[in-house]
């Protein structure tokens, strides 16, 4: 089963949702950000968990990355598209555009990021050369570019920890580490999905340059406005990449 992972602007699927059992929080690395949301999205069967909660009233370096995922895989899902609103570095990576990346720089930090402890299991070192999902990245980018939509295929996707924005000597540093979007909220997800074995792919919408790229200051107004006009292209692709995930 798919499971959305709903970011900034996405905190439901919208009307045409029917919900059919909501999961509670409860799980041993404590509770995940809020219900599962469990249903039919026209008719195709799906979960559906906001990450910043009921609300957006959890930052991105409190969110319970590990309670999640768990929960969901525990919940039977095989399958995850995580969304995330996400500044531009490359030239390409303008607001509103939707990017699918394949990779991944982590500059966040204190966040708990593995299920491999080492107490009570054998040291497992996961591959993650490719951290996202081949077939589930070759899915939402065939059904965006379907949709005419504009559509980054493949970029670097660098997670920082916020929830400040970033300075510009920052952005500058990570353009020159080969980031071509910014974000807060990619890591440790991928990680720990990777280490759960989901096959995990990323959505990203594009709501503002990054810090330093224009000579301004950014304002949380203008990101707002992007999030709220980019997200209804965020659910159609979403719509029609469940479509052929749920087949
Ligand atoms: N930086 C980090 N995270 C973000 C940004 C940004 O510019 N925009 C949206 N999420």
């Amino acid at each position: 089963m798919l499971a959305i992972i709903g970011g900034s602007g996405l905190y439901s699927l919208g009307d045409d949702f029917k919900l059919e059992q909501q999961v509670p929080r409860a799980t041993p690395y404590g509770d995940t950000s809020a219900d599962i949301l469990q249903g039919r999205w026209q008719d195709i069967a799906l979960c559906f968990l906001p990450r910043h909660g009921p609300g957006h009233r959890v930052p991105p370096h409190r969110i319970n990355y590990r309670a999640n995922l768990w929960a969901l895989q525990q919940h039977g899902v095989s399958h995850v598209i995580s969304v995330n609103a996400v500044g531009g570095i490359s030239q390409q990576m303008s607001p509103l555009t939707l990017a699918v990346p394949d990779q991944i720089v982590d500059y966040s930090s204190g966040r708990e990021h593995t299920y491999f402890e080492g107490d009570d299991s054998a040291v497992t070192h996961i591959d993650f050369s490719w951290p996202y999902s081949a077939q589930l990245r070759g899915i939402i980018t065939e059904v965006g570019f379907q949709l005419g939509q504009p559509l980054v295929a493949a970029g670097t996707y660098g997670a920082t920890n916020g929830p400040r924005l970033e300075t510009a000597a920052e952005i500058r540093r990570m353009k020159n580490d080969g980031c071509d979007i910014v974000g807060m909220t990619g890591m440790p997800e991928a990680a720990l999905a990777r280490e759960l074995e989901l096959e995990y792919a990323c959505l990203a919408l594009v709501v503002n340059w990054a810090a330093g790229i224009e000579d301004r200051e950014l304002s949380m107004q203008e990101i707002l406005a992007n999030v709220e006009q980019g997200m209804h292209k965020v659910r159609q692709v979403l719509l029609a990449a469940a479509r052929l995930i749920g087949q």
